[in-house]
């Protein structure tokens, strides 16, 4: 079953292309791993399959639906956080929020177990009283993967999840998003994400470079070379 089919997408802010002639796959559980330098356009690819902006050219479908509509069942977590200062809420709120869904004013007692549930696996229950404003950078970028975890999407979105958190965190995340059984599109520019079961890897520079997932077979425990696995990927350029 095909999660995300995106053809011949081109995009641009203004004048120059950011995007040009983006065409791939990803089935159901499918895990996509997005890397690329600076600017290259991984953020604005997310938000176009999002539907916060539209193509200048090309279709993107997620389960057959546009974007916007498919909107539900995306869960995101967003590169750059931004929450008012002043706003009292806690983190338990801020998870729940994750719940909501059109014409439901209240939460369940499901709704609660969940939130619960998902703060546990993410070590952060600790923090539920918490307010939001309170937090510390990587705090508060665990608590919007609970948010983005709570609703049980069918596809999770996520722009560099581990960039702010600390080195034990960051596998604990990484752990977590491999094992979860959901369709994946994760940015990283922490290299590493490469030796994870992904099975795409999408170079992004305005152009895509596809590949299959890595065949690397570098155990965990090994040290490797991260220009290696440069290399490995300019050697095996196999488009998808
Ligand atoms: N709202 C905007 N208006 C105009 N240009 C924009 C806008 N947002 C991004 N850009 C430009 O589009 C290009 C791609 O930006 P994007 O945020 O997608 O890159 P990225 O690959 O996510 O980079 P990073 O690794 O730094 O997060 C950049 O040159 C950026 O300056
Ligand atoms: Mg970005």
């Amino acid at each position: 079953m095909k999660a995300v089919e995106v053809k011949n997408l081109y995009f641009k802010y203004n004048k120059e292309w950011i995007l040009e002639n983006i065409n791939f796959i990803l089935n159901d559980k499918e895990f996509l791993a997005i890397i690329g330098p600076n600017g290259g356009g991984k953020t604005t690819l997310l938000k176009l399959i999002l539907g916060f902006l539209k193509p200048n050219k090309g279709e993107i479908k997620i389960y057959g639906k546009f974007p916007k509509q498919a909107r539900k069942i995306i869960g995101y977590v967003p590169q750059h956080i931004s929450f008012s200062i002043d706003i009292p809420i806690t983190v338990f709120d801020i998870v729940l929020q994750g719940r909501l869904k059109k014409g439901k004013f209240f939460y369940s007692k499901i709704d609660k177990q969940k939130a619960t549930e998902v703060l546990e696996k993410l070590h952060i229950y600790y923090l539920k009283d918490k307010r939001i404003k309170d937090l510390s950078g990587g705090e508060r970028q665990k608590v919007l993967i609970a948010r983005a975890l709570v609703s049980e999407p069918k596809l999770l979105i996520m722009d560099e999840p581990t960039s702010a958190i600390d080195p034990r965190g960051q596998t604990e995340i990484l752990d977590l998003i491999e094992s979860l059984n959901v369709t994946r599109i994760v940015v990283s520019h922490d290299i590493k994400i490469l030796l994870r079961k992904v099975d795409k890897i999408a170079y992004i520079h305005k152009k895509a470079i596809f590949h299959e997932g890595p065949k690397l077979n570098i155990p965990k425990d090994k040290h490797f070379c991260e220009i290696e696995l440069i290399n490995f990927l300019k050697d095996e350029n196999c488009g998808i």
